[in-house]
């Protein structure tokens, strides 16, 4: 199929980045759609290891890489990830920026710190990027795009913006302002090295559909982070579900063939909001230090649990899922029994979909169904017939509750680790 789209199917760190990484080898171009460098992408090629926040993980290969319109850029991140990868030996050469991507300044960040704290103990658990606050100036209509930021009336816009913010953050956190001068000088610098990456990407974006070629849209977060979608509040500020790829990056739906939902073979999340199938006891340690369960971006814990199908068909759903991508099976060798959550138990009655309210939500008890595990170690098969037979019933398991088929599995962060049944891309 020509156009793809991988899509995170639960809170995040699913190992989009590895799966986009293993597609990205045939594509000819991939692009990220929403969110900014809230995200942390691993992959991990032989021995070399790549942590992406804001660059498609595609610029490990020669395609061309976008970063659309439905993203926000932290332009000293942006270069010091350029800077990063050159480091590694690998060129940017084939990066183009959108014009349309909304910029973070430093009143975001701070004023993400300042919301969180006030927040106390009701905080979201952000990733103090700046992300909320940007969109909200998106949203607000004051926002700075890359265009704005290369035009004539940049200094006018930031002044103004800089003028407000100041008034807001004494105002109402009884806190010093910005330097409007020292932002100023920062981001006229970050515009003259990023000015020859920034492009109207819709436009070769749109060539590259109807020319047919093999195009790859990146996902960040995760369906339950989408602002509309997810676990509300406790969710991101852009829309990460398939249906951001449209919004963000100027195509039209009729663009789209496949959606593949990215998994954990358990479920994990950062920062704070309901889930229904977290360990609090020793298993969920276990998997915690097996699976590495440490975020790419914070280096913050992550919450760990059992596989939830209510989430994944959700995740079905609300993306139009073709198929799945199971990653992390290698992390459930050894566990005698294996959980997996059918449904949820809310005040005694059995719920199958995915509730729209945060206090039904932290009701929930999950329901589940146990399935035996097996011993061997898994991450050298390369074929889906050499694993182990409760293995392929897991995987079958899981295709089999959630609907769609899984024609990647996933038994290593390397390249090389990946478990491919059939070529969807
Ligand atoms: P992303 O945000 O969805 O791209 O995921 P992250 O990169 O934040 O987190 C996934 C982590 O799991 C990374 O450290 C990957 O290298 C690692 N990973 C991905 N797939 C597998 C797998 O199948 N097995 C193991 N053991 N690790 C994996
Ligand atoms: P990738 O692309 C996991 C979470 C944060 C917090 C919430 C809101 O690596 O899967 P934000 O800073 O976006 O306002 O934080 O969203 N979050 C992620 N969790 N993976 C991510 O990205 C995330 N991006 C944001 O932890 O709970
Ligand atoms: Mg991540």
């Amino acid at each position: 199929m020509s156009r793809l789209i991988v899509v995170g199917s639960q809170w995040g760190d699913e190992g989009k980045g590895k799966i986009i990484d293993f597609l990205a080898e045939q594509a000819e171009v991939v692009v990220r759609y929403s969110g900014g460098n809230n995200a942390g992408h691993t992959v991990v090629v032989g021995e070399n290891e790549y942590k992406l926040h804001l660059i498609p993980s595609g610029i490990l290969y020669n395609g061309e890489c976008f970063i659309s319109a439905g993203t926000v850029i932290d332009p000293e991140v942006l270069l010091n990830e350029i800077d990063y990868l050159d480091k590694k030996g690998i060129k940017v050469d084939n990066l183009r920026i959108d014009q349309r991507a909304h910029v973070i300044f430093p009143y975001h960040k701070r004023l993400d710190v300042l919301a969180e704290e006030k927040r106390g103990k009701n905080n979201i658990g952000t990733t103090k990027r700046g992300i909320g606050p940007c969109y909200k100036d998106k949203t607000e209509r004051i926002g700075i795009r890359m265009c704005d930021m290369l035009s004539p009336t940049f200094k006018e816009k930031l002044k103004r913006n800089v003028d407000a913010k100041n008034k807001l953050v004494r105002a109402v956190y009884d806190v010093d302002g910005f330097d409007f001068e020292e932002i100023y000088e920062a981001y006229m610098g970050y515009a003259k090295k990023l000015s020859k990456y920034v492009i109207d990407t819709s436009i070769p974006l749109y060539d590259a559909c109807i020319k047919e070629k093999k195009v790859l849209f990146e996902g960040a977060q995760g369906t339950l982070l989408d602002l509309d979608f997810g676990t509300y509040p406790f969710v991101t500020s852009s829309n990460p579900v398939s249906g951001g790829v449209c919004t963000g990056t100027g195509i039209g739906p009729t663009m789209i063939d496949e959606v593949v939902g990215v998994v954990k073979a358990y479920t994990t999340r950062v920062g704070k909001g309901p889930f229904p199938t977290e360990l609090f006891d020793d298993m969920g340690e276990r998997i915690r230090q097996v699976g590495h369960e440490f975020g790419t971006t914070t280096g913050r814990s992550r919450r760990c649990g059992w596989f939830d199908s209510v989430i994944v068909r959700y995740a079905v759903r609300t993306n139009g899922l073709t198929s799945l991508a199971l990653t992390k099976l290698d992390v459930l060798s050894g566990i005698d029994t294996i959980k997996i959550c059918n449904g949820y138990k809310i005040n005694g009655e059995i719920v199958r979909d995915f509730p729209a309210n945060i206090e039904d939500l932290e009701l929930c008890e999950p329901v589940y169904e146990e399935v035996p595990g097996w011993k061997e170690d898994i991450t050298n098969v390369t074929k889906f017939e050499d694993l182990p037979e409760n293995a392929k019933k897991y995987v079958n398991k899981i295709e089999e509750i959630c609907g769609v088929h899984i024609p990647i599995v996933a038994v290593g962060p390397k390249r090389s680790q990946t478990i491919v049944r059939e070529n969807i891309f």
